[in-house]
């Protein structure tokens, strides 16, 4: 058995070429060049951890905190300026379940996956939300509407089966009420996206240019009474 420098010499790189550690390194990290400057926001992240040891974990939870996920080019921005290689960054951002890699729906759905819900039958709140919204754990309807997640503990285990709807608790669910809680937000969604269309304003007004010419147009029709 040759210890590792022994083997170094035998492998004919010569005396004259000793064994740093630097030349041994099989992988050099490399900084992306072509990833742009850092937002002033990104900019602020980083030098609030700058020098600190270990804070990967805290640079990404400000980052997602900020943006509400992490986005690909500001990981490669945060890459270069913390000296991180890109691949370490993601390996961390996959590994540990609070990161996402895709941005959220406008809606944010969580079933609780903790112990009591578990046993209060969460998981069919959650088979049942999947099939209604076509989507898996941790996707997005590809409208962009619904995130659908799991959570490991909501800390309200007497009020289990939990599910969270954009911050608010739901208490004692069962399937067909969780599906009727997501189809009302669905409804809600669709009814504003027709009022866009429409140009209806929040008050039931119109706002779109076509309405304002009638209404202001001198000879305009009586409104009906
Ligand atoms: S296990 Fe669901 S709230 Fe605690």
């Amino acid at each position: 058995m040759f210890a590792p420098l022994e083997v170094y010499a035998m492998s004919g790189l010569g005396a004259s070429a000793p064994p740093t550690r630097e030349r041994l390194r099989k992988h050099v990290y490399r900084p992306d060049e072509t990833a742009g400057p850092p937002s002033p926001e990104l900019a602020e992240i980083l030098s609030r951890h700058r020098g600190v040891r270990g804070a990967l974990i805290s640079i990404l939870q400000d980052i997602q905190a900020h943006y509400g996920y992490l986005p690909a080019d500001q990981l490669r921005i945060a890459a270069r300026e913390t000296g991180v290689p890109l691949s370490r960054i993601y390996g961390v951002a996959t590994f540990y379940h609070q990161f996402r890699l895709d941005p959220p729906g406008q809606h944010l759905v969580r079933v609780c996956r903790g112990t009591a819900c578990h046993v209060g039958h969460s998981l069919e709140l959650l088979r049942a939300l999947g099939s209604h919204l076509g989507i898996g754990q941790d996707q997005t309807t590809p409208d962009g509407q619904v995130t659908l997640q799991t959570v490991a503990c909501m800390g309200a285990c007497s009020l289990a089966p939990v599910l969270v709807v954009d911050g608010e608790t739901h208490a004692r669910m069962t399937p067909d009420r969780a599906v009727e809680i997501v189809q009302r937000l669905q409804n809600a969604a669709a009814d504003r996206e027709i009022d866009r269309a429409f140009g209806v304003t929040s008050a039931g007004t119109s706002s779109s240019p076509l309405s304002r010419a009638a209404g202001e147009g001198a000879g305009g029709e009586a409104p009906c009474r």
